[in-house]
């Protein structure tokens, strides 16, 4: 998702920092950026693909800029540890926002000198394609980051949703139950996975099924969020399907490792 965020930053104009700790990332992230602007010119978007990939510079660390927007593994530790380098390394104005799908944004803005300038910027996949940021508001973000995030997202060609700072935040409260349900209709026999993704595409005109979109999102991503659900919420019911733990164990961890629920090329 990282890639998908530069990407439609730098399409707007803006001028892009990418860093990743894995090397591989970001190649991998690169031309993934180059396939979808080309894909996204064939059919009339006004950018040049060169040109907004000028505007994309790798760092090999976090550097100084208006704007951070965090998307590393949805593990609070690490969140953390990039929230606490960006706070010594972006100038005390600079907004830190969140991808984080599910993680609350106290836990980071915690870590941080500047909590009133910390916001969730969560971005759905895949980004360049898809319309909506959530905007979540911790406890102690101003108003006035909110204004500014929410007419960026606006300038970036999405529409905002503001959301007030629970586990999950409301997307996620509402899509992986959905997935885990799915899982579990599958662990049970119920049906096979094509039958399970044809019934919600066909039966509630969802694009994709669950399982093909947890594919899509990450099996380790949809575990992670369930666990920060039913402990941030307290309810057993949000335990993690034990199918969906088996696929992560064994690397099955969806499109990004070439298998989860389905094959892919
Ligand atoms: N870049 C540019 N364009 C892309 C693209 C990309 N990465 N991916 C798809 N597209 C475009 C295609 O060119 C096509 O455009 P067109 O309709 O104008 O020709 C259009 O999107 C549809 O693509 P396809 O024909 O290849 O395939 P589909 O019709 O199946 O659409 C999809 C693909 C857009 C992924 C669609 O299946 C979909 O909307 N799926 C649901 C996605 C979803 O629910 N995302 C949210 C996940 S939750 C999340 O991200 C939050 C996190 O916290 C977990």
């Amino acid at each position: 998702m990282g890639a998908g965020i530069a990407q439609v930053m730098a399409a707007s104009g803006r001028r892009v920092f990418l860093h990743d700790a894995a090397p591989a990332a970001v190649e991998r992230g690169l031309a993934g950026m180059r396939k979808s602007l080309e894909r996204l010119a064939a059919k009339g978007a006004p950018h040049d693909p060169d040109e907004v990939l000028a505007r994309v510079e790798v760092v090999e660390d976090v550097v100084d800029a208006d704007l951070m927007v965090e998307a590393v593994v949805e593990d609070a530790s690490v969140k953390q540890d990039v929230f606490r380098r960006a706070d010594a390394a972006l100038g005390p104005e600079a907004v830190l926002a969140s991808n984080t799908s599910s993680i609350p944004i106290a836990s980071l803005a915690g870590v941080t000198g500047r909590p009133e300038r910390v916001i969730g910027m969560h971005f759905f996949n895949p980004v360049p394609v898809m319309d909506l940021v959530e905007v979540v508001r911790a406890p102690g973000t101003s108003d006035e980051t909110v204004t500014e995030i929410v007419g960026l997202a606006r300038e970036l060609g999405k529409t905002p949703a503001e959301v007030n700072d629970f586990p999950g935040f409301v997307s996620n409260r509402i899509l992986m139950p959905l997935i885990n349900e799915a899982a579990y209709a599958l662990a049970d026999g119920v049906a096979e996975p094509d039958a399970i993704d044809t019934i919600a595409r066909l039966g509630f005109n969802h694009p994709m099924g669950p399982l093909a979109l947890a594919d899509l999102i990450g099996l380790d991503t949809c575990v992670s969020i369930m666990e920060v659900l039913r402990d941030g919420l307290g309810d057993a019911k949000y335990e993690p399907c034990p199918l969906l733990r088996e696929h992560v164990a064994a690397g099955r961890l969806g499109r990004k490792s070439g298998q989860g629920f389905y094959e892919y090329a």
